[in-house]
């Protein structure tokens, strides 16, 4: 099939590439001409683990290119997928279709014979319609079928994610596109991923449904952290103990400093907005939206708190930026609110990202960026794990010693047991184990901490 792929952000890049390794003929269309003469020239724009092979072997067979030209791409196209931003829109938080509706005036303009549209960027429901509405008025003889595909890749593990998905979601009220998605997603089917045909309309509640229940489940187990913390249990534990529960599950079960990302934040605060239109208000994703904002700023709160009641003219080493490992995304990464209240609070701060800190400049006020954890640490009332990259999960306590002004570790995200710091003579903060462990204390001090 020629396949063609408007957008080639992280979902446009992996899905294309994934497409193209499937057999499909498949061209990454992007506005970005930058973007478009780096992919041309082998250097992939983003860090996403092994999409650089991916995209350099399928690129070398022939199956694989990227243009900026949209309109003679679509032109041969049997399928078109737009895989362009929906982010939040600037002041009411609903998603801005703008990028979305320009690409389908774009496709209707140059669609020759029939052509299916399959709406990948995550969009409130009735966005098809709307697309369909605009494909009318552009070329009322258009032989185009709108449908929606939503997108479930995690950033980090997108390649796998995409070829070994738990569910493919096609949603379309159109016989013939039925067909031609089965055709698409043919090699997946043998692989047994499971499809489900379904309608337009309940598609794209699906993917909003599916992250707002998810930042629900991650939200609640952030207070469950908090209450923990208040009385003294470990909420590992308690995680531990409820995921066991097969009607629950262990995953999104883990207490940190509040979700982030290109999709959580901005999908919620949508979903919102479409029950309050709908008049039917989503009252618990409200909820974890409020919970959650408060979090993220409550961190610097906690930071304050184990430094002493005050940050003034202490230095303060982050480790982790990217709103999660594996991936380069800055997009409300929770460390953008963390370091902000710190630097407000007249911190100095020093970062290290493995791969973020690009990304990371032009959104965080003036701070120092490090070239590894050992040189943030240099100097530093404290370090704070913000993400928990792997290179963060051994390090060496010796070397951080030796350069630190005072031992202080706030580990976000519950990467240590308390005693692998602490018997470095570290203090030691964590996230819903109720507590601050100090050396040769062999119980913990509770240490109220607001989040
Ligand atoms: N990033 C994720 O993990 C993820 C996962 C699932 C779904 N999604 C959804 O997928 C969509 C894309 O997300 P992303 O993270 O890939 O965004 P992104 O910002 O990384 O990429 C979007 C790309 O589209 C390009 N673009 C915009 N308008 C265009 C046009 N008219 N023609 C050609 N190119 C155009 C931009 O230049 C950009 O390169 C969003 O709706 C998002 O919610 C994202």
């Amino acid at each position: 099939m020629k396949i063609a792929m408007i957008g080639s952000g992280y979902v446009g890049l992996v899905s294309g590439a994934c497409l193209a390794d499937f057999g499909h003929q498949v061209t990454c269309v992007d506005l970005d001409q930058t973007k478009i003469d780096a992919l041309r020239s082998a250097r992939i724009p983003i860090f996403e683990p092994n999409l650089d092979t991916l995209i350099a072997h399928n690129t070398a067979a022939g199956r694989l290119s990227f243009t900026t030209n949209l309109s003679s791409v679509v032109a041969k196209a049997d399928v078109v997928f737009i895989a362009v931003g929906t982010p939040s829109r600037h002041g009411d938080g609903y998603a801005d279709l703008s990028y979305v509706y320009a690409a389908a005036a774009s496709i209707a303009k140059a669609a020759r014979g029939f052509t299916v549209v399959v709406m990948k960027s995550t969009v409130p429901v009735g966005t098809g319609d709307e697309v369909e509405r605009i494909v009318r008025e552009v070329d009322p003889q258009a032989d185009i079928a709108v449908v929606s595909n939503p997108e479930f890749l995690r950033e980090g593990v997108a390649i796998e994610d995409f070829k070994r998905p738990d569910r493919i979601v096609i949603g379309a009220d159109d016989e013939r596109a039925r067909s031609v998605m089965a055709e698409v997603y043919r090699p997946l089917y043998l692989n047994q991923a499971p499809i489900q045909f379904t309608s337009r309309h309940s598609a794209e509640i699906i993917k909003y449904a599916a992250n707002a229940f998810l930042a629900m489940k991650i939200t609640f187990i952030n207070e469950i952290a908090d209450l923990c913390e208040a009385a003294g249990a470990d909420v590992q534990d308690v995680a531990h103990g409820i995921g066991l529960d097969n009607r629950i599950g262990p995953k999104f079960l883990h207490a940190g400093p509040g979700y982030g990302g290109s999709c959580f934040p901005k999908d919620t605060l949508a979903f919102a907005r479409t029950g309050q239109d709908l008049g039917s208000p989503l009252r618990l994703v409200e909820a974890t939206l409020a919970v959650n904002d408060q979090r993220k700023r409550g961190m610097a709160r906690r930071i304050v708190a184990a430094c002493g009641g005050s940050v003034r003219g202490k230095r303060i080493a982050i480790l982790g930026l990217t709103f999660k490992p594996n991936t380069d995304d800055m997009r409300e990464a929770p460390s953008l609110a963390i370091i902000q209240a710190l630097v407000d609070a007249g911190a100095t701060v020093c970062a290290y990202d493995p791969q973020g800190m690009d990304a990371a400049r032009p959104l965080l006020p003036p701070i120092d960026f490090a070239e590894d954890a050992y040189a943030a640490a240099e100097a530093a009332d404290c370090i704070v794990i913000v993400t928990e990259w792997n290179e963060f999960r051994s390090l060496d306590f010796e070397r951080l010693k030796a350069v630190m002004k005072a031992l202080r570790l706030l580990d976000l995200r519950n990467i240590y047991e308390p005693e692998e710091v602490t018997r470095y003579g570290f203090a030691y903060y964590c996230i819903g184990r109720g507590t601050c462990f100090r050396q040769a204390e062999s119980r913990p001090r509770i240490v109220k901490m607001s989040a």
